[in-house]
């Protein structure tokens, strides 16, 4: 049996934990749980990436490294409350309301008959992440509320079976994602259920240890829950959908996922070599991506791929109520931030009950595409910078939670990096000339990439430094970016 590397694992939580935080309303429960996702020595059934050569793993995530850029979708029944229930807003994240407001099971369901999302439109929405410049989407095909969005033979309360809109919007945005070039991911809720009997609940407000239930129709056994519900409508995802999904997006392993219960999962991811998982099915599986929650993590992950989740507002699922949208400007600079560290920026949407997505999320999303669209060359397919201190510092005196030192950012510029080229994305105007103290490589010109006619700008060496002259007005208010050819 392959022996896991420990180290790899729970130093990334260690990283995560002193993250930076941006917009942190909702804090990662992953993180929060870290000690969850600790690495054990051994896999009781070997995963893909125990057994995998270096190059199968570098083929196999090839598109997503180069993607950088994808829409996640938080839509279900919790749309149709949308953070209000009986006349009172509750608070936290939408999706849910069901534990926050300790509703019961039977109540829960009754939403099922009322949700008929007419105007939900795959074309639209896919249509939507690729003028956004986003490459792939990942929706809640089953969320903590138990409740698939999809077609399935494994659990009646689902979308076909228990709502009068009767239709499966998993294989209507399969079949525009093929038509669009666009990838699809699955995100699935393998351990919390809250309306399953076994399923498991995290803890909530005054809801009793050790299951954290609050009613007595979720009481029952865990790997039975497993069995019956959870692993066949995986099954039924990953073989119900042609060439999708390519991403399993797991979420929120408790202690009820052992290493041998996980293993019972991992056999099944087995049979999907191409596929991409998280590093939260739980049961000491690492998976292939770190998922750091509303923050982008200061220094990335060097040597571990990962993908930063955020919303654009407080809350994943839709909440009428919740109107703290981020400006463009901050959404677009994250992403720039992350690509230079190496990540990928995988963006909320959160549909409303009749399937629309809101009118603020659609402008800001066309807002980034806009700058993807002359701009994207500095995004996809690129390596991370190759100075780094631009990102911030960490303080000599100011502490995180943590008590470890504080990162403090800085959001002067950014950098992104392809073999001839070395992207400059810049936040603020430094004037007449762009300095850099060093230069890793042999700078040959230099431009605007909004430029289409490359004019070239002056490149003046001094040392092993450099100087560029620029225009005297910054081109785009949110990020300009010079280019710099490299030999
Ligand atoms: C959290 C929440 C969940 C959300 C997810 C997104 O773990 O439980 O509601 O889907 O984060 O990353």
């Amino acid at each position: 049996m392959m022996k896991v590397s420990r180290r790899a694992f729970s130093k990334g939580c260690v990283i995560a934990a002193s993250g930076l935080a941006i917009g942190d309303a909702t804090q990662a429960w992953a993180q929060i749980e870290g000690e969850k996702y600790k690495v054990g020595k051994k896999h009781p059934v070997p995963s893909i990436q125990d057994t995998e050569t270096p190059a199968e793993k570098n083929a196999r995530l090839q598109w997503f490294r180069e993607a950088r850029f994808g829409m996640f979708v938080h839509w279900g029944l919790y749309s149709i409350p949308a953070g209000r229930w009986d006349g009172k807003e509750v608070p936290g994240i939408g999706e849910w309301i069901m534990n926050r407001a300790s509703i019961p099971v039977a109540d829960y369901k009754a939403l099922a008959p009322k949700f008929n999302p007419t105007q939900f439109n795959a074309e639209e929405i896919v249509g939507l992440a690729k003028s956004a410049g986003m490459k792939y989407i990942v929706i809640t095909a089953k969320h903590h509320d138990g409740f698939a969005m999809f077609e399935s033979k494994a659990d009646p309360f689902n979308i076909v079976d228990a709502t009068p809109f009767k239709r499966d919007p998993m294989k209507e945005l399969a079949a525009e994602c093929r038509k669009q070039d666009m990838k699809l991911g699955f995100y699935y809720s393998q351990d919390q259920d809250w309306t399953a009997p076994g399923g498991a609940a995290y803890k909530t407000g005054d809801h009793k240890p050790p299951t954290f239930h609050w009613d007595p129709a979720q009481d029952g056994n865990y790997a039975e829950y497993l069995r019956k519900k959870s692993i066949p409508q995986m099954r039924e995802l990953l073989t119900n959908y042609g060439d999708f999904p390519v991403i399993v997006w797991f979420d929120t392993p408790t202690k009820d996922m052992t290493p041998e219960l996980a293993g019972e999962v991992v056999k099944l991811l087995n049979e999907h070599p191409k596929l991409i998982w998280n590093n939260r099915l739980g049961g000491d599986y690492s998976g292939d991506t770190e998922t750091p929650e509303q923050y982008i993590p200061a220094q990335g992950y060097p040597g571990r791929d990962w993908e930063s989740c955020m919303t654009m507002n407080d809350t994943w699922g839709y909440k009428q109520d919740d109107k703290n949208f981020k400006s463009t400007e901050t959404l677009l600079r994250n992403l720039i931030d992350i690509a230079s560290k190496g990540g990928n920026y995988l963006l909320n949407i959160g549909p409303m009950q009749t399937g629309e997505v809101p009118v603020e999320e659609v402008e800001r999303l066309r807002e980034v595409g806009k700058w993807l669209a002359v701009n994207g060359e500095s995004i996809y397919a690129t390596q991370p910078t190759l100075f780094g201190a631009e990102a911030g510092a960490f303080s000599a005196t100011e502490k995180d939670k943590e008590g470890k030192p504080k990162f403090v950012p800085s959001w002067k510029w950014r950098s992104t990096t392809k073999s001839n080229e070395v992207y400059i994305h810049l936040f603020e105007w430094p004037g007449s000339t762009f300095h850099l103290d060093k230069m890793p490589r042999n700078v040959t010109g230099a431009y605007l990439l909004s430029d289409n006619a490359k004019t070239p700008l002056k490149v003046t060496k001094s040392g092993g430094g450099l100087d560029i002259a620029l225009p005297g007005q910054m081109p785009d208010p949110i990020a300009t970016v010079l280019v710099l050819t490299t030999a």
